[in-house]
């Protein structure tokens, strides 16, 4: 028996990193649908049809209300219901406040902070409808510590563990369960500048190497599951203790 047996799946930036791997995941966990949502030509009909039956690719720019409604009413006519949204899709801005323009700023939050928004705005009412349901919304490291992070970015993840516990605690009572899940350093097309930076953060990790996408995607899995049944608003770490 698998974790995800019979669910309806979505998973947002599924082409590429941890996104693909939660897909790959939640495919050999059972669930009955995975949609992988990304922009287009980001590898992300490659990883769906990876999945076989099981596997929907579905182009989505995150900031797009109106494409998170036809993605939600897709979701009703075909499937009836969605039982796990995960809000993953993120980019990266490696800037302090001193270099970071007004329109990168915008740009970052409109990404990593509405996009996750838009992802609750349009999937809860259906979880609600349901009567269950779990999101897991993905922040970071930077979203737990100020020291060393990108401003725009470290904004946004800090965002998204608020809007996480404040949709948790909205949602507890109708049956939706809300989490955030905050990678450390995790080997993924996100981190730029080839082995010397690999190189660079594995040598300020606590263990002396970088995590894996796979090792998020079980987190992400098991939050995603009924076994988590009583975890809501809870905010997990996955960086090694590089935040403790
Ligand atoms: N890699 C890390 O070290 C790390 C650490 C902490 C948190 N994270 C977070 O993990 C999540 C996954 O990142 P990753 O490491 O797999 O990186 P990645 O760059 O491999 O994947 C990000 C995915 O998001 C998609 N995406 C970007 N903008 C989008 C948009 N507007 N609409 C739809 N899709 C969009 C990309 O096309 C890509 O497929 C992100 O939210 C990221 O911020 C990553």
């Amino acid at each position: 028996m698998g974790m995800l047996d019979g669910k309806v799946t979505i998973i947002t930036g599924g082409g590429s990193g941890q996104g693909a791997e939660e897909a790959r995941m939640f495919a050999a966990e059972g669930a009955s649908t995975v949609v992988v949502v990304d922009l287009e030509g980001t590898g992300g009909e490659k990883v769906a049809a990876e999945l076989g039956d099981v596997g929907l690719f579905f182009a989505l720019d995150v900031t797009d209300a109106e494409g998170w409604r036809r993605l939600a009413d897709t979701m009703v006519r075909t499937y009836g219901r969605v039982d796990v949204l995960v809000n993953n899709a993120g980019i990266w801005l490696a800037k302090g406040v001193l270099e970071t323009s007004p329109e990168e700023f915008r740009r970052v939050v409109e990404v990593n902070q509405t996009g996750v928004f838009l992802g609750m705005w349009a999937v809860a009412p259906l979880m609600r409808d349901a009567g269950r349901g779990s999101i897991v919304n993905i922040s970071s490291n930077a979203g737990l510590r100020g020291g060393g992070m990108p401003h725009a970015y470290a904004a946004s993840k800090w965002a998204v563990r608020g809007m996480s516990r404040a949709a948790a605690w909205e949602l507890a009572p109708l049956g939706v369960r809300v989490n955030a899940v905050c990678p450390g350093f995790i080997a993924t097309p996100m981190i730029q500048g080839g082995q010397k930076t690999l190189d660079h953060l594995a040598s300020i990790s606590r263990s002396g190497r970088l995590g894996s996408p796979e090792e998020v995607a079980r987190l992400v899995t098991f939050l995603a599951s009924d076994q988590s049944s009583y975890i809501s608003g809870a905010e997990i770490a996955i960086d090694d203790a590089y935040t403790s």
